[in-house]
């Protein structure tokens, strides 16, 4: 039975991390995947992450079942953190959220629980978007579609395009935003322009679902919810499914969650009961350690100001390295200006380098990025720089 199965192609991201680890290089260095490292290139466990850890090794009296949607305060602290604790959807009950396993978990839930229990049956994805949205929408059964977003000619949003696509989607069809620090592109829509597409998403009745995975990394906690915010103001029903991989550093907890908003509680709940069916068919109810960090974390005044820190830290290092970045591909003799990375937002830079020049800087110099040209300036430390910069230099 097996041997008919015909081999799949390597992830355009995790199966760059293999190859990277199978390099023998010495100076090899991985700005695929989206993973943060410090100014010595390590990847740390946030302060905050483990004082809350030693916090829970003396208070956790059981290892049992959680409920399906998991650690009940860390549903309310993650409310909170995406609306406001004084947000109308938390005061009236307006919102439900299910822990979930890592953004990736939380965006399959979302997208099995429209598929099964409504008639939308379509998404519509930004052109481009993170390499792994197709993949998990087409798995749950949605057909995807494209609206304009990136413009290579000029390096910026081309939200006329954007709207005039989403202008043709059919009521009750799914439009996925990216909250914040748009993946791969790195560029964000303006207040004014989330209000736009919020009007629209009123009037043509999409549903938004919201991929929230870099709080914090753009321009603050509280900054880059605000295009979250604007939209739940003004739709009935959305969804989010936000991630604490990177502002939390937890990639291999695998801990985000998905949260559904209707416009009275009765509504939510009973959708609600539908994402726990969801998740009760998937993996039965998701691991805990995850959950009780970030909560632990987020309920306790101190430990949360030490985790704002912690971010606005990371957030602060990668912006020093986008503009270390541009200066030095100046100092190196690139013409062509690079200055466009410097008013990108998060974790990466979408840089314009081509499949060939990416190929040649994974095979020449060790150096690798994704092949749509994304890099990981979070992967950039002051060491490497001087670095990869030569080597972009060399395939321009
Ligand atoms: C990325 O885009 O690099 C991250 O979100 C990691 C992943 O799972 O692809």
């Amino acid at each position: 039975i097996f041997s008919q199965i015909s081999q799949a192609p390597a992830d355009p991201i995790l199966g760059l991390t293999d190859a990277f680890k199978k390099d023998p290089r010495q100076d090899k260095v991985n700005l695929g995947v989206g993973v943060y490292k410090d100014e010595s290139g390590q990847t740390p466990v946030l302060k905050s992450v483990k004082l809350a850890e030693a916090k829970m090794l003396e208070t956790e009296t059981s290892k049992t079942y959680l409920g399906i949607e998991g650690v009940q305060l860390y549903n309310k602290v993650v409310q909170e953190l995406l609306f406001g604790a004084d947000s109308k959807i938390v005061k009236e009950g307006l919102a439900a959220t299910a822990q979930a396993p890592g953004g990736t978990g939380s965006l399959r839930v979302a997208a099995e629980f429209v598929v099964n229990n409504t008639a939308s049956k379509t998404i519509w994805v930004s052109k481009p978007t993170w390499a792994n949205h197709q993949n998990i929408f087409s798995a749950a059964g949605l057909s995807i579609k494209e609206y304009g977003y990136y413009d290579a000619a000029t390096q910026s949003l081309n939200f006329d395009a954007m709207m005039a696509d989403l202008q043709s989607a059919e009521a009750g069809e799914l439009v996925l935003l990216h909250g914040c620090c748009h993946n791969p592109s790195g560029i964000d829509l303006s207040a004014e322009q989330w209000a736009v597409v919020a009007d629209l998403c009123l009037s043509k009745q999409l549903l938004p679902l919201f991929d929230f995975a870099y709080q914090g990394f753009g321009d603050g906690i509280e900054e880059d919810a605000q295009g979250l915010r604007t939209v739940a103001a003004v739709v009935p029903e959305l969804i989010v499914a936000n991630s604490f991989s990177k502002n939390f550093g937890l990639y291999n907890e695998r801990i985000g969650a998905v949260t559904v908003v209707a416009q009275d509680a009765a509504t939510v709940q009973k959708a609600f009961s539908q994402v726990k069916r969801t998740i009760r068919a998937n993996y039965s109810n998701p691991p805990a350690h995850g959950g009780l960090i970030v909560s632990t974390v987020l309920s306790d005044p101190e430990l949360k100001a030490l985790w704002v820190n912690e971010v606005t830290g990371m957030r602060q290092r990668i912006a020093e390295m986008r503009q270390l970045f541009v200066d030095t591909l100046k100092a190196e003799g690139v013409e062509q200006d690079f200055s466009f990375i410097c008013g990108q937002k998060g974790m990466f830079s979408f840089s314009g380098l081509n499949k060939a020049q990416v190929e040649r800087l994974r095979e020449e110099f060790g150096i690798y990025i994704v092949g749509s040209g994304r890099i990981s300036v979070a992967g950039m430390t002051k060491s490497n720089i001087p670095v990869i910069c030569k080597a972009i230099a060399k395939v321009l």
